[in-house]
C-alpha cells in the first residue's frame, strides 16, 4: 500500500504525538484504503459483545467511532433507534457516503466529538483496534470523550492491542502455508512490509506503561498502541468508567488472571457508571 506523507495536525490545544499521528492518518486518508476493510464478517469477540450487550444496542442510540468501510454498520444499525458513525478519514467517509447514503456519517475525530452533546449515547463502539492509532496522551482524551458522551449505565465497547501476545515486539516474518497460491501471497507480503517497516520502526517506543508497536496491519505501516489489560483496566477508571471484561479472540470472556498471550488484542467492555 502506497503511503502518502500527511501534514502534521493540531486539535485545540491538545497535544498529539505528531509521528505517530502523521504516520497512522497518512495510512488511512491514503486513496482507495477503505478497500481493506470491505469484510462483511464479525469477529467472534464482536458477536460474543453485540449479543451479551444486546439490551443496550436494540432500540437505543449507538455511535460506531471509526467506522472504516461500515463492517459493522450493516449489523448494528437496523437494531438501533439511532445510529451514528464517524471517522477521521475523509476517504472512508465519502466511501461511507456513497455505499451506504442512509446511514448518518460524519467526519469527526475520537479525541474530539464535539458534534455529539454529552449523555447522548448508549452504546459507543470503536472495533478492530481504532483506538491504537493514537499516541498515549490523546488515547487516554478519547476515553474522556467516549465516556462524555454516553448516559449514564451505558457501555463502551473497544478493542486494543495486548502487549502480552507473544508476537507483539515481532517484525515481518514469512508465515508457512502448504496451500502454494497462499504460501506466494504470504510471500509478497513479507517482502512488501520491508521497506514499511525499515521507515516506522525508528519510531517504535516501549514505556513501562505501554509500547508504540508497528506490526502486521497495513505491512507494519502503521505505528499502534500496545498495552497490558491491567493498563487498559487503570485507564479506563482514570476517565471514569469501570471495566466490565475483557473478550478474547474466541469470543470468551478472558479470566484476568488467565495467560493471554495467544491474544494479538482484547475487547474491552466497559461502564459510564455515573
Ligand atoms: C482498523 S480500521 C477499522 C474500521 C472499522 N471499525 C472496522 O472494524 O472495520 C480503523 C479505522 O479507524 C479510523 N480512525 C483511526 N483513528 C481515528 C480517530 N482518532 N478518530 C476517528 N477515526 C479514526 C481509521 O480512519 C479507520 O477507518
Amino acid at each position: 500500500m502506497a503511503v502518502i506523507k500527511a501534514l502534521p495536525r493540531t486539535l485545540g490545544s491538545a497535544i498529539i504525538s505528531p509521528s505517530q499521528d502523521e504516520v497512522n492518518s497518512a495510512v488511512y486518508n491514503s486513496p482507495g484504503v477503505y478497500r481493506c476493510y470491505l469484510s462483511k464478517h464479525l469477529t467472534p469477540s464482536e458477536i460474543a459483545c453485540l449479543l451479551k450487550y444486546q439490551p443496550y444496542i436494540a432500540g437505543k442510540d449507538i455511535l460506531d467511532i471509526g467506522v472504516g468501510a461500515g463492517r459493522t454498520t450493516r449489523y448494528l444499525a437496523p437494531l438501533t433507534r439511532r445510529y451514528e458513525a464517524v471517522d477521521y478519514s475523509p476517504v472512508m467517509v465519502d466511501y461511507m457516503k456513497e455505499a451506504m447514503p442512509e446511514i448518518a456519517v460524519q467526519q469527526a475525530d475520537f479525541r474530539e466529538l464535539a458534534a455529539f452533546d454529552d449523555g447522548s449515547f448508549d452504546f459507543v463502539f470503536a472495533s478492530d483496534n481504532v483506538i491504537d492509532a493514537l499516541g498515549h496522551q490523546d488515547r487516554l482524551r478519547a476515553l474522556k470523550e467516549a465516556r462524555r458522551v454516553l448516559r449514564a449505565g451505558g457501555i463502551l465497547a473497544f478493542s486494543s492491542h495486548n502487549i502480552r501476545y507473544k508476537k507483539a515486539f515481532w517484525g515481518p516474518h514469512l508465515d508457512w502455508c502448504s496451500n502454494p497460491v497462499r504460501f506466494a501471497a504470504n510471500c509478497v507480503n513479507f517482502l512488501l512490509s520491508w521497506p514499511n517497516h525499515l521507515r516506522v520502526a525508528p519510531l517504535r517506543k516501549i514505556t513501562p506503561e505501554y509500547a508504540l508497536l508497528n506490526d502486521r496491519g497495513h505491512r507494519y505501516a502503521c505505528l499502534h498502541y500496545y498495552a497490558a489489560r491491567s493498563t487498559v483496566h487503570s485507564q479506563l477508571a482514570g476517565a471514569g468508567l469501570r471495566l466490565i471484561e475483557a473478550i478474547d479472540a474466541d469470543g470468551r470472556v478472558a479470566p484476568e488472571t488467565e495467560d493471554d498471550s495467544e491474544n494479538p488484542s482484547l475487547l474491552y467492555v466497559a461502564e459510564r457508571t455515573h
